[in-house]
């Protein structure tokens, strides 16, 4: 969602090294930009609607700037609700992420006072009461300070006063991290956007406020603005590979890059896994929380622990954690999935948690993110970022994490170990053989479809649940997973001659009945096409994946993601970034 990013320092080409940055932000999904420069007697807005794409203009030499991606919630998608925005006396910048709850009242009161809003959002009360605090008085610091305690709801803000040599970012829940580099200081809701700038960073946290200058950063406690000193300053590391290299968009790189994302937790997760294993073992329940595809990785997960370690585990969406499981203690352990560590629902779910005094524990990708930061326990996934908007290599990171704490609880780490890399190698052979190009020629009939069902009984009805969820965000085909033994509960309803009908189909205790389930579609005249190991005359059509026994479905997330990429090009969809959809989810 939104992104964030700010430079002071040296005088330099500082409205191009904010849309560079804003470039590194991009993948987070947004549908306008802007920026806001102190030029010499003036303000500089630059805003428009779409991509950045690659774009570079003229502005004037500056030493400070701020620049923002926005993904709409509050106003239509209209360069006038791009960010910055301003104070009526357009000396104050402000670029915003998150949701201001109590954003009409304070409007209101705003324009009752004489203020004139140019936009629709709820960010733009920031600047014009920003520009009240300082017309009484304050400093930059405490009027930033004064105006964030009055927003209700998870935001973050960075506020530049053209007239000053300084900027001030204040956040709740939606990060911030700063940059101190040679050349000046920098802010940012992403590190990835900060490596050209920094050599160290710091992590903003909820109770501060940061006031940014050119020789660094100075951190105050937000309540008594009493300074403080940064809790501890990370180096930069060396740049991550986040080029598409020879491959034509993201999704198709990190799809391809699952095999070696399986190797590498192998080879480097086992000291986090086994403690991730101990906690299990020391608690009276275990509950998992996730969104989305990690949602779907942990209903997977709670199928692989019952069947391999024999705990029976409570599996919950993040989003719905705060309306149940009121009766838990420090005897439970709650277990976040996420790729990003800042989806806003899972970070509720463990605040949630933690208030009812459980244990907190998580599997997440993102070093350093806000989950990984809160918690005792994690378990890092390892897999790079994940720059398509698609959830695909931490999806079967997930997996083989959950594979592999569940044997660890078991007792059987290397049983566990041999059962990912088989599936890595299994994955390998899906990839490069003939198999992906069946799956082309598949995806290109389905491509035509309206609908389409995707059924698994066991541990492959999450698969399923993914699978559809794969194709219906890439290709806007109503794709829906079910437990196959639902079907003649209703779905069974929807399905007319020719309706696609993946059925995941493999070589274990759930294929006879998953091939009934498959029978009673076939005979509505459903299009049938199976996922397995072996062959079926049921089937019209047939995608082979090695049998890669309980890691099976790691393996056989694979077809979903190809069949939601093909028919995205077949349908001229960008596979890297869905309509309406965006990788961080920063908003409730
Ligand atoms: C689907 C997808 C989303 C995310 C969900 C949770 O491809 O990407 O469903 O899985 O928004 O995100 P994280 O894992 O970052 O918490």
């Amino acid at each position: 969602m939104c992104g964030v990013f700010g430079f002071v320092g040296q005088p330099t080409d500082v409205g191009n090294a904010v849309l560079t940055a804003l470039k590194t932000l991009e993948y987070r999904g947004y549908d306008s930009w802007g920026l806001a420069l102190s030029a010499a007697d003036h303000l500089l807005i630059d805003k428009d609607v779409g991509r950045i794409n690659g774009r570079r203009r003229v502005y004037p030499i500056s030493s400070q700037g701020i620049g923002h991606t926005r993904w709409a919630t509050h106003g239509g998608v209209v360069a006038a609700n791009a960010h910055p925005h301003v104070d009526c006396f357009r000396r104050i910048a402000v670029v915003h992420n998150g949701i201001i709850e109590n954003h009409a009242e304070l409007r209101s009161a705003l324009e009752s006072r004489g203020h004139k809003l140019e936009s629709d959002t709820d960010s733009d009360v920031v600047a014009h009461l920003v520009e009240e605090e300082l017309a009484a008085g304050r400093d930059l610091g405490a009027a930033v300070s004064n105006t964030f305690s009055q927003l209700d709801g998870y935001n973050a803000v960075v506020v530049m006063d053209r007239l000053q040599q300084r900027f001030v970012a204040a956040k709740r829940v939606s990060p911030l991290v700063i940059g101190l580099g040679e050349y000046g200081s920098t802010v940012a809701s992403d590190a990835i956007a900060l490596h050209d700038h920094a050599d160290e960073l710091v992590y903003l946290e909820d109770d501060q406020l940061a006031v940014l200058h050119a020789r660094g950063v100075d951190l105050y406690d937000r309540s008594s603005m009493r300074q403080i000193t940064p809790i501890s300053r990370v180096q930069v590391g060396p740049r991550e590979d986040i080029d598409r290299g020879d491959y034509p968009d993201f999704l198709s790189k990190e799809v391809s890059e699952q095999p070696e994302a399986l190797r590498r937790l192998v080879r480097e997760a086992r000291d986090e896994i086994q403690v991730l294993a101990d906690a299990v073992r020391a608690s009276g329940k275990v509950i998992f929380v996730g969104c989305g595809t990690a949602g779907n990785a942990a209903a997977a997960g709670a199928y692989l622990f019952s069947e391999i370690c024999g705990h029976d585990v409570t599996i919950a969406p993040a989003s719905e954690f705060r309306y149940r499981s009121q009766s838990l203690g420090p005897e439970a352990l709650v277990v976040a999935l996420s790729q990003s560590g800042e989806t806003v629902d899972v970070l509720d779910a463990m605040a949630e948690a933690r208030n009812r005094g459980a244990r907190l524990a998580a599997i997440v990708n993102t070093p350093r993110s806000t989950l990984d930061r809160s918690v005792e326990t994690r378990v890092l996934l390892r897999t790079g970022t994940e720059q398509c908007v698609l959830a695909t290599k931490s999806y079967t990171a997930m997996l083989a994490t959950l594979l592999l704490t569940a044997s660890a609880v078991a007792g059987r780490s290397s049983a566990g170990s041999e059962a990912v890399l088989r599936a890595a190698d299994a994955i390998d052979e899906v990839l490069v053989n003939g198999t992906r190009e069946r799956i082309r020629g598949i995806a290109t009939t389905v491509a035509r479809s309206e609908h389409l069902f995707v059924i698994g009984r066991g541990v492959h009805y999450p698969s399923a649940l993914e699978a559809a969820l794969k194709i219906k965000e890439v290709s806007y085909i109503h794709a829906e997973g079910f437990a196959a033994g639902e079907l003649k509960h209703g779905v069974i309803a929807l399905v007319e001659p020719g309706t696609p009908c993946v059925v995941l189909c493999p070589d274990d205790q759930t294929r006879t009945d998953i091939l009934s389930g498959a029978a009673e579609l076939k005979s509505r005249g459903g299009h049938m096409i199976g996922v397995g190991s072996i062959e079926d005359p049921i089937f019209d059509d047939f995608i082979p994946v090695p049998d890669a026994g309980i890691a099976n479905p790691l393996v056989e997330a694979i077809p979903g993601q190809l069949l939601g990429y093909f028919a995205a090009l077949e349908r001229g969809n960008d596979p890297d970034r869905p309509r309406n959809l965006a990788k961080s989810v920063t908003v409730k």
